[in-house]
């Protein structure tokens, strides 16, 4: 790692350091990393264009060469920080999941990325989840959780940088739409299932189909 990247992972870092002890500066710092993540290109990931065509079966000689749909490529991490380029085939899904008590920054840097993003509720507070859900599966009421639909837009590299707090959008579903995508995801603190930090992985449910703002998910 080098050149425009390394100087984005660095201002990363020390900006989610601050934020981990001031969350209420969140937003102010936070933009300062979207900012300087919006200037950078696939080529400052190392990420070349014959890997690119190689995600693409209408480009590629040799499709099947890269037979996942989504690939990884870390490019640092810490306790405090995690970055990764994620590389996703057309229709590539990272089906829904969670950042518990986590923040993220991603940003799409080739192709166009659809993320459908949900809020969490407080659950303590929310006592209208029903006991019996419209689903091929019929979960108990403890593995349900309530969430409230955020948006769903589609990504680009012309984009903004989408956020993630441990509140607003902490549960998405992301998909790779009119070709190969590619997006970098800083997320802090990473993963860590012995911290509480488990990556949990959602089915959506609904209570009633028309009500497809307020999702149940588990
Ligand atoms: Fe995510």
């Amino acid at each position: 790692m080098s050149g425009p990247l390394e100087t984005v992972v660095r201002l990363a870092w020390t900006t989610f350091r601050s934020v981990l002890s001031d969350k209420s500066a969140l937003l102010q710092k936070v933009v300062k990393v979207q900012e300087a993540l919006s200037t950078i290109k696939i080529e400052d990931v190392g990420i070349t264009e014959s890997q690119i065509q190689r995600l693409d079966p209408k480009q590629s000689q040799g499709w099947g060469e890269i037979k996942a749909p989504v690939g990884f490529v870390e490019v640092f991490e810490d306790d405090l920080l995690a970055v990764g380029a994620f590389l996703l085939k057309e229709y590539a899904v990272l089906p829904m999941h969670n950042h518990p008590t986590m923040f993220g920054v991603l940003k799409v840097i080739h192709g166009r990325v659809r993320i459908k993003s949900f809020d969490l509720l407080d659950q303590d507070k929310d006592e209208k989840i029903p006991k019996f859900l419209t689903a091929d599966s019929q979960p108990s009421s403890e593995e349900v959780r309530k969430l409230r639909f955020r948006s769903e837009t589609e990504y680009t590299s012309d984009s903004e940088p989408c956020l993630v707090t441990p509140s607003e959008g902490n549960i998405h579903r992301l998909e790779a739409v009119g070709g190969p995508a590619i997006f970098l995801d800083f997320i802090s603190p990473p993963y860590n299932p012995h911290l509480g930090r488990d990556c949990d992985y959602f089915q959506e449910l609904h209570v009633n189909p028309n009500e497809r703002k307020e999702p149940m998910v588990n």
